[in-house]
């Protein structure tokens, strides 16, 4: 426990409201809907799901069930999805995460997950979707003397949570620095129709709301008090696959550029985080687009780093995701990076109104594409959850340019990402502008179905697969089946089939 004098709760009653995890975690009970803060590993509560965790064994040790529902911002850490996934003690989830146990315990049937939109979460409680919030437990920087809260390092649904639970228990983590206050934008404008009212957000920095949470005192039924870093990210070196994606991606963002077709300080960026997202933000770094602006839904070391060289001018978020070092660089120097950081609940970070306003260049990740250009993000051979869409569909379908970056194949090349047809879809053929991979870049735009399917096949697809697919789209456009978008159904889904089968999509 923080000692009184460096206490963050400067509030009288909601400090008299402090006590241990284990008496927190009493005001959750089976079958409760919690909403809990956290987003990429940031934010989220430390102490309160470990206690849970040990209620729900002791429930288990006398034969009784304990689960409860768990909502979020995103991603959380082990020691919250993990922990509470390996008890069993999720009923349902939502609606993003991307922890190994919690995967398993998805893909094997025993959760629910409902795998959403990031941008529709908060208006989808609002309405009263998926009943009633009984919890909040969210991770704060500290509390004023008003009883405002200091939002932590991501804001999420954090709004939303403590407007709707019945109680709230604050966990007060005196790791983050006291000097992110002032750094957040909360906007309470929102509403459901028809009284809904323009967002106006104009450019990245701008700031609409307020610093800080609201709640009522009284709802606060428990506060605990933690010094426990965020989950970080670790950061892993570009490798070379990425490091050609980036390039590639780099070379048309120049060409558009040379074109007219974009600014020479771009447009805002939004991006996925990982190392294809690293080797892309490490080649914009002192290169020669700038000042540039991200209007997106996390803050990667890659990102931090633009801000530091001047590259970058604002940075508009709702979480940050970083690795130790990138942790210790933000802590270290956070007067410097204070005001040209903006963090916002995640249903204006992601707001489709927003993103195609401001006209976001928009860079994610792909598990799959086909050769018409539909994206699979989400699901491995069509059937096991990955992660999730987490905010990807928001920006891609409102952004200026829609890109989507996958190596050629996975699995030691086992598997080709280019197929006929992919196994599912989370972007539609309508939504995807340009996609690259470390063998070149297809731009759709313009491009009828089978235009798009020879660019794919042509810039895109491994070498080692290329005839495969060249072979397929000849045959498809030969046969008796409709012209506008050829496919020999049963051939299409069979490369899944083979690979479920023999472990490679190579014919027998
Ligand atoms: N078929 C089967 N498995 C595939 C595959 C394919 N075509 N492509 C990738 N995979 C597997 C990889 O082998 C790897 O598996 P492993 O963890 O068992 O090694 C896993 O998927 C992740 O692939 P990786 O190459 O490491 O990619 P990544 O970390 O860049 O993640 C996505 C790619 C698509 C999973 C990730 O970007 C994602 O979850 N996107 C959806 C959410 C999103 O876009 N968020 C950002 C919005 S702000």
């Amino acid at each position: 426990m923080t000692p009184a004098d460096q206490s963050r709760i400067h509030h009288p009653a909601i400090a008299g409201r402090v006590m241990s995890a284990e008496e927190a975690a009493q005001f959750i009970g089976p079958g409760d809907n919690v909403g809990m803060s956290g987003f990429t590993g940031a934010g989220y509560p430390k102490a309160v799901p470990g206690a849970l965790v040990r209620r729900v064994e002791e429930a288990s040790a006398r034969g009784d069930r304990f689960a409860v529902s768990v909502w979020t911002g995103a991603s959380t850490a082990p020691e919250l999805d993990g922990a509470l996934a390996a008890v069993d003690a999720i009923d349902l989830r939502m609606p993003y995460q991307s922890d190994p146990v919690s995967r398993a315990k998805i893909n094997a049937g025993l959760v629910d997950y409902l795998d959403l939109h990031l941008s529709h979460v908060a208006q989808m409680v609002w309405e009263g979707a998926f009943g009633h919030l009984d919890v909040a437990v969210v991770e704060v920087t500290g509390v004023t003397a008003d009883g405002e809260l200091i939002p932590s390092s991501s804001v999420g649904n954090n709004k939303t949570w403590i407007d709707q639970a019945d109680r709230v228990i604050l966990e007060v983590n005196s790791w983050q620095p006291a000097a992110f206050e002032g750094m957040h934008d909360v906007y309470y404008g929102t509403a459901l129709p028809p009284l809904r009212k323009p967002v106006q957000i104009l450019s990245a920095s701008d700031r609409i709301g307020v610093p800080y949470l609201h709640c009522v005192p009284e709802k606060i039924v428990a506060v605990v008090e933690t010094n426990t870093p965020d989950r970080n990210t670790v950061f892993k070196p570009v490798d070379d696959t990425s490091q050609q994606i980036a390039q590639h991606l780099l070379e048309f963002l120049a060409y558009e550029v040379k074109r007219d077709r974009l600014p020479a300080s771009l447009l805002p960026l939004q991006s996925g985080v990982g190392n294809i997202a690293n080797a892309v933000l490490r080649g914009l770094d002192g290169g020669p687009f700038r000042p540039l602006t991200a209007y997106t839904e996390v803050i990667q070391d890659g990102m931090l780093a633009l801000l530091r060289s001047g590259t970058m001018d604002t940075i508009s978020a709702t979480a940050f995701s970083l690795s130790e070092e990138g942790a210790a660089d933000l802590h270290a120097n956070i007067a410097e990076y204070h005001d040209r950081i903006v963090l916002r609940p995640q249903e204006i970070s992601n707001h489709p109104e927003v993103i195609r306003r401001l006209g976001c260049l928009a860079m994610n990740g792909a598990i799959e594409a086909d050769i018409y250009g539909n994206v699979n993000s989400t699901h491995v051979m069509g059937s096991s959850i990955m992660n999730g869409i987490g905010g990807s569909g928001d920006f891609a379908r409102n952004a200026y340019l829609a890109m989507f970056l996958t190596p050629s194949t996975a699995k030691d090349g086992a598997i080709s990402s280019i197929v006929p047809m992919v196994s599912h879809v989370d972007h539609t053929e309508h939504d995807v502008h340009v996609i690259i991979t470390e063998q070149g870049v297809a731009d759709l735009r313009g491009l009828a179905p089978r235009r798009r399917a020879q660019t794919i096949i042509d810039h895109c697809a491994h070498p080692d697969y290329r005839p495969m697919l060249q072979d397929y789209f000849d045959r498809a456009r030969a046969s008796s089946a409709g012209q506008h978008t050829p496919h020999l159904i049963d051939e299409a889904l069979s490369w899944h089939a083979r690979y479920l089968r023999a472990g490679t999509m190579r014919p027998d």
